[in-house]
């Protein structure tokens, strides 16, 4: 078996250099990486990992390891992959790794095959590929898994709908449904790499733009709030009445997608859907709108259809595709459809992964802790853990916050006090 497959070794030194610095941002996940020295939690377990590979990924992967992890990772987007954090986790850390940035779908799959088979004892994924491909084509290496993490909000749709449907064969984590994760990835970190993705691939000035979310999730809420931040009006277009009611209130316009596409100059998807953004309204968008999605998959801008109705398109900028419409007039789509802010950024920044990332290294070591005592379900973090999470980064952050006194403790577990 091949070691690794990246794009080149030599860009390792680079990579090392970003990873350091990450660290220094990632607080929480130094602490655990401290204690999992110590206690070894992940003592002879094989975790294989389909993450996007980031230099905070990388932080996680070396944390795992710490914990006496042996790990493998591969990507979990095929534009996601920083090729010198990669490099680096291969050349100094002896982490296999199985990612190139711009790898088409065939290697990313190959890649996730080549991760399985280390034959892992812990799955530990960013949307759910590997347990599905674990499901449908690696049947053979269930009965030695204990257990699976899921990073983001897509993910744990897909494995929800396979425990429904009674096809889950291992217990899963849904790290993603921690509040020290959604609340703050999602929304925080979400908001601040969607803009940085558009503004990197397109230099555009935000202020002054009709800048249309779609989606009013916690992703949508980040975007629609740094956007409203950066001088842009802000249009949400959502399809559940209490959010679509929540961002009227949060003062934003809400409209149908047929009425947003007439006006916007910039449209954000961050659905978690397919096809919000279709041929109907690609032909009613003005000259040189500029379209991007958010979400976890390529799939919430209809980029086939948008093909059929186009006479050109060419590379206007790097991650920039201008499509030159029949009607004559052009749209942009940014990296192809696919997650802006890891594709044309660097994804959400470290601050915030430290949180998200402390979880998932507190899911492993759940795993392992619980091993054989699980259903074969989607369990929510523990509570406890995503409290401790949000204790220790108010701490690094030199947050002290107020106590409950004794009588405040009685008063809100008593009922005989009233009016
Ligand atoms: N998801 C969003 N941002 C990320 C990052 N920086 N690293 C890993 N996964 C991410």
């Amino acid at each position: 078996m091949e070691k690794y497959d990246i794009k080149n070794l030599q860009l390792a030194k680079s990579g090392k250099k970003k990873i350091d610095w990450a660290e220094k941002q990632m607080p929480v996940l130094r602490l655990i990486r401290q204690e999992f020295i110590k206690t070894k939690p992940l003592k002879n377990i094989t975790l294989a990992a389909c993450l996007h590979i980031t230099t905070e990924t990388a932080n996680l992967l070396l944390t795992l390891k710490a914990g006496g992890a042996f790990v493998v990772a591969c990507a979990s987007n095929p534009l996601s992959t920083q090729d010198d954090t990669a490099a680096a986790l291969v050349k100094y850390y002896k982490i296999p790794v199985y990612a190139i940035k711009g790898e088409t779908n065939k290697i990313y799959y190959k890649h996730i095959n080549s991760v399985l088979a280390y034959k892992p004892d812990i799955t530990m994924d960013d949307g759910a590929d590997l347990v599905s491909t674990i499901h449908k084509t690696h049947r053979n290496l269930i009965p030695k898994i204990i257990g699976g993490s899921e990073e983001t909000t897509t993910g744990v749709i897909r494995l929800k709908a396979m425990a429904e449907k009674g096809v889950l064969s291992y217990p899963i984590i849904a790290v993603n449904n921690a509040k020290t994760k959604h609340f703050f990835d999602n929304r925080y970190g979400t908001g601040q790499s969607t803009i940085d993705g558009i503004i990197r691939a397109t230099n555009i000035l935000l202020a002054g733009l009709n800048f249309v979310v779609c989606g009013y999730g916690w992703c949508g809420r980040g975007i629609a709030m740094r956007a409203h931040g950066a001088g842009s009006n802000v249009i949400i277009v959502e399809t559940d009445a209490i959010r679509a009611l929540e961002a009227k209130m949060d003062g934003f316009s809400v409209m149908p997608m047929s009425k947003a596409a007439e006006i916007g100059d910039v449209f954000v998807t961050a659905t978690g859907n397919i096809n919000v953004i279709r041929k109907e309204h690609f032909l009613k968008m003005k000259d040189g709108a500029i379209v991007a999605n958010s979400g976890h998959f390529n799939v919430e801008i209809d980029l086939l259809n948008l093909e059929k109705i186009s006479e050109t398109k060419k590379e206007a900028r790097p991650f920039v595709i201008e499509y030159k419409l029949n009607n004559g007039k052009t749209i942009n789509v940014l990296a192809e459809g696919r997650l802006v802010n890891l594709s044309a950024a660097e994804g959400h920044p470290a601050s915030v992964m430290d949180m998200s990332f402390a979880n998932q290294a507190k899911a492993a070591e759940y795993l392992v802790k619980m091993k054989g005592k699980l259903e074969k379900k989607v369990y929510d973090m523990p509570e406890h853990i995503d409290k401790k999470i949000a204790e220790l980064k108010l701490k690094s952050l030199g947050v002290e916050i107020e106590k409950l006194t004794l009588e405040q403790k009685k008063y809100l577990t008593s009922w005989e006090e009233g009016t």
